[in-house]
């Protein structure tokens, strides 16, 4: 069975589309060991209940900035892969080099394009529509040290309309979204991915 952690901020919409995946029997070799969130009180913890899947929290504002260090205790050697999926806290030390191209994240933009400290949630969409794109979409990428800087795995498209507002566009992305990480989950829980420098090749 391929182990999954999931890492949660807010509603876990993306939370639900991998519970969904498994429930489907399109990830039918993956189950969700546990579900964290740096913060209490968010309905992705609800979800993780409900569906009976272990779930903690590692507060942020408590635990500063060992909040990776906290997570890295908790999954080290039990987890196949970390998947970022609405989560808003910086992972980083020990915890990437021991989950080297274990974590990945997904991001409401095409990457290089609105990503970086700051860029999230619906700041990511006003940027793209102020900014005139006419394509956007999400991407999947493998976590290294930085800030939504590693190898990218997948990405989807969405057109961008000139009539556009923001929420408008993060609804359009967010459809997207639930489709590319059960899909970079099973690439990866196949064995399809091999990573090449910045480079990941799908076989
Ligand atoms: C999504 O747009 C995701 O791309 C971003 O956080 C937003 C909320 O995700 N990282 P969720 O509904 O909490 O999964």
């Amino acid at each position: 069975m391929f182990k999954i952690a999931v890492l949660v901020s807010g509603g876990g919409t993306n939370l639900q589309s991998i519970i969904d995946a498994i429930k489907s029997g399109y990830l039918s070799n993956c189950s969700i060991e546990s579900v964290i969130s740096d913060r209490k009180e968010v309905y992705a913890l609800e979800r993780a209940v409900t569906n009976d899947i272990k779930a903690y929290v590692i507060d942020r504002k408590i635990h500063k900035g060992r909040v990776s260090d906290e997570i890295l205790k908790l999954l080290c050697d039990k987890v196949d892969l970390i998947v970022c999926a609405g989560w808003l806290s910086i992972l980083k030390g020990d915890l990437i080099s021991k989950f080297e191209n274990k974590i990945i994240n997904i991001h409401p933009s095409l990457i290089p394009a609105f990503c970086g400290d700051g860029m999230y949630g619906i700041k990511v969409h006003e940027s793209a529509v102020e900014h005139g794109v006419k394509v956007s979409g999400c991407t999947v990428h493998f976590v290294d040290n930085g800030t939504d800087t590693g190898p990218i795995i997948l990405q989807k498209t969405v057109p961008v309309y000139g009539e556009d507002t923001a929420e408008l566009l993060q609804k359009r992305i967010l459809e997207q979204e639930h489709k590319a990480l059960p899909e970079a989950i099973k690439l990866i829980c196949d064995g399809r991915i091999k990573v090449n420098g910045r480079k990941v090749i799908i076989k």
